[in-house]
């Protein structure tokens, strides 16, 4: 009888079963015996584990039914970061990606095809085998650990199956809400009169964030799995990787084809634009990626997303509905933003009230009217938008739409700088929301992550006059904030840790945080690496703006603009006594020696003993210089393995110095 075994020996063997069951009917569609008798496993199971807490495993299969609770989630660095894609609706486009591809890695190439999924990316970590780590994408470089809710997730194995893994790997996958279990947690809530979700995608995202991991459980999430991070990469190709991660028990959709040609993909993309209503979850489009990895590595990244892959959109859904009105709303840079009010409409799922009309010229542009019947579209990401009007339907009683020559929230008269199609408000000492997006800004996560401090406690701290700029945050004290109204000894003290915490933000956060017009956190990213400290960026002059890298004259001017105005000098004067961080911790390069000074280099290929970016290092702190194409100036080409043809072929009609990765250690030995 069960339980006359040893309870760890009983624990180890009802695990092992478990998972191999689930396994049988999550991955194989199979089940071996009933749910009843599953049922009283897991139970066996959970009852062993609540007598010997102590033997509890971190991944045991009763995790599955959840029940941790977290109180607030922890960020996690990616090892590897989580990029976007870049987008296309044309098949212009994609040939233009053909080509583009082509001309850097030859005509050797293969594509493979998926399917854009329209849920949540997520990234899984694995060591020895075990899942350890659940990672949201976040700001892309930074995400949240979310383990415990991503442990209930069936598609997601917790130990991998089989034995040839790597130590340490990631997977990267789309977490999803199957449209049925959608369709049907709205129904429950429409029921209930409760609020209904607004579209699967959002409903995932909410999931995955809740604290009580049984509440995630409960909702039967799927997860398809479309990518693998390992260094070194045991893989070739992209498509060895699929079908390695589906043997180990992670659910690939089986939907990814290899396409030799631009007009496969194209084949691709035209059947799976009708088929893909057959799938569980929404898609909207098909992601082509470069199937060689080594190709891949050759073709490599912009700031934002690979080279190596596009994504090709499907047409966005419309819809026709009255325009009710038009909101003014003031931005935190002063612009001031029209917002179509509309006659709510169901639009690829969504029920649609406001679309965005992005400014004044659009206005005319689309000749718009109050009354009007108009088109409104919306694609993945993007905010509904205003498209078109139905003129035929145009009532004979609409009002022409007169475009405010003042504030709506202050009355200072708005201007318009030349080139620009916004208007903004100049009163950025006076004008109440412009300063309280602002604030609310500064505190986001992505900037400061003040997170003790919400819009609410923003506009409350503003109204009474103790909040006026972002320095005036550090100056609040215990005895300010515990008068206001609403606000208990707890929520005082969590606002000043969270005060506190801030203050170890880095300096290329806190560039993003001040909220300098086109200053968006890459450009922070940017500015910071350039300029190490604030006060070199407040002496830079315009030409060594605009010598950076993805910094032109738009940019330029507003930083310029921005350390004329005594006010701001003085906010940045408070917030260093504060003691935020106003200067780079990175450790400048140190200058080995001048070995290799005048000398350019490009890299191409895989490396043994080194990976490209320390290679990079090496050549750069040998006084080096590092370019990324191929001319007769070039003084050596250092390739490494599985190198592509062309930029080879290349290299020797112009008699360019070929090293190996030997001889290139050698020289500077
Ligand atoms: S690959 C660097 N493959 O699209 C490329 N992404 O815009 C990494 N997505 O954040 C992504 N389906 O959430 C990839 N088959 C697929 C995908 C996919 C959906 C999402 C993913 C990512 C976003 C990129």
């Amino acid at each position: 009888m069960a339980s006359e075994k040893d309870p760890a020996t009983e624990i180890q063997e009802l695990t092992h079963r478990i998972n191999y069951l689930n396994h049988q009917y999550y991955q194989n569609s199979t089940s071996e015996v009933s749910d009843y008798e599953f049922d009283m496993m897991l139970k066996r199971l959970q009852e062993l584990e609540e007598q010997h807490p102590e033997l509890r495993m971190p991944n045991s299969p009763s995790q599955r039914v959840g029940g941790t609770i977290t109180k607030s989630f922890k960020t996690v660095l990616h090892k590897y970061p989580m990029l976007s894609l870049s987008n296309t609706y044309s098949e212009e486009d994609l040939r233009e990606f053909d080509k583009r591809v082509r001309k850097v890695v030859g005509d050797e190439v293969e594509y493979v095809c998926e399917q854009k999924f329209d849920g949540v990316a997520i990234s899984l970590t694995y060591e020895n085998g075990e899942f350890i780590q659940g990672a949201t994408r976040g700001d892309g470089t930074r995400g949240d650990d979310i383990t415990s809710n991503v442990r209930t997730i069936r598609d997601v194995p917790l130990q991998v199956h089989g034995k040839d893994y790597p130590e340490l790997f990631e997977v990267r996958g789309e977490v999803f809400l199957p449209l049925q279990v959608f369709d049907q947690l709205n129904q429950e809530r429409e029921e209930a009169g409760e609020q209904l979700l607004a579209n699967p995608r959002n409903a995932a995202s909410g999931t995955l964030k809740q604290q009580d991991s049984s509440v995630v459980a409960s909702r039967k999430l799927g997860c398809f799995s479309y990518g693998f991070q390992c260094s070194p990469n045991p893989f070739d190709t992209h498509s060895e990787s699929l079908q390695a991660i589906q043997k180990w028990g992670f659910k690939v959709s089986d939907t990814w084809r290899k396409c030799e040609s631009i007009e496969d993909v194209l084949a691709y993309i035209n059947e799976w634009e009708k088929r893909r209503f057959e799938l569980p979850i929404a898609t909207d489009g098909v992601v082509v990626k470069v199937n060689s990895y080594a190709l891949q590595e050759e073709l490599g990244f912009t700031a934002k997303s690979p080279r190596w892959a596009i994504a090709y959109k499907y047409p966005a859904m419309s819809a026709a509905t009255q325009l009710l009105g038009i909101q003014y709303q003031v931005g935190r840079t002063g612009a001031v933003t029209p917002v179509a009010l509309l006659q709510p409409v169901l639009l690829a799922g969504t029920v649609v009230k406001r679309a965005s009309v992005h400014n004044a010229n659009e206005i005319q542009r689309l000749d718009l009217r109050l009354g009007d019947t108009v088109f409104v579209e919306k694609g993945g990401e993007i905010i509904p938008k205003i498209t078109g009007v139905d003129f035929a339907k145009r009532p004979a009683d609409s009002l022409p739409i007169h475009y405010p020559t003042n504030c709506p929230a202050c009355g200072t008269p708005l201007v318009r700088a030349e080139g620009e199609a916004n208007f903004y408000c100049p009163n950025d000492r006076d004008c109440a929301p412009q300063i309280q997006a602002k604030l609310e800004h500064f505190i986001s996560r992505k900037a400061m992550n003040i997170d003790g401090i919400g819009p609410e406690t923003i506009e409350q701290l503003y109204n009474v006059g103790l909040v006026h700029n972002v320095a005036d945050l550090y100056s609040l004290s215990f005895e300010q904030l515990i008068q206001l109204e609403r606000m208990g000894e707890k929520s005082v003290n969590n606002i000043l840790q969270s005060l506190e915490r801030s203050k170890a933000t880095p300096y290329d956060r806190v560039l993003f945080a001040l909220g300098i017009r086109h200053v968006g956190s890459t450009v922070a990213k940017k500015l910071a690496e350039q300029f190490p400290d604030i006060e070199a960026l407040r002496g830079a002059m315009y030409e060594e703006l605009v010598a950076v890298n993805e910094i032109g004259d738009r940019i330029a001017h507003s930083i310029l603009e921005y350390f004329r105005d005594p006010d701001h000098l003085q906010v940045l004067e408070r917030l260093r006594a504060a003691g935020l961080q106003l200067k780079s911790d990175a450790t400048p390069l140190v200058l080995e020696s001048d070995i290799l000074a005048g000398k350019t280099f490009v890299i191409s290929g895989v490396f043994q003993s080194i990976s490209r970016d320390e290679l990079q290092h090496l050549i750069i702190s040998h006084g080096g210089k590092v370019v990324s194409s191929i001319s007769a100036k070039l003084t050596y080409l250092v390739a490494g393995d599985k190198m592509g043809p062309s930029k080879l072929e290349k290299a020797t009609k112009l008699g360019i110095t070929i090293l190996t990765e030997d001889q290139f250690l050698e020289m500077i030995a």
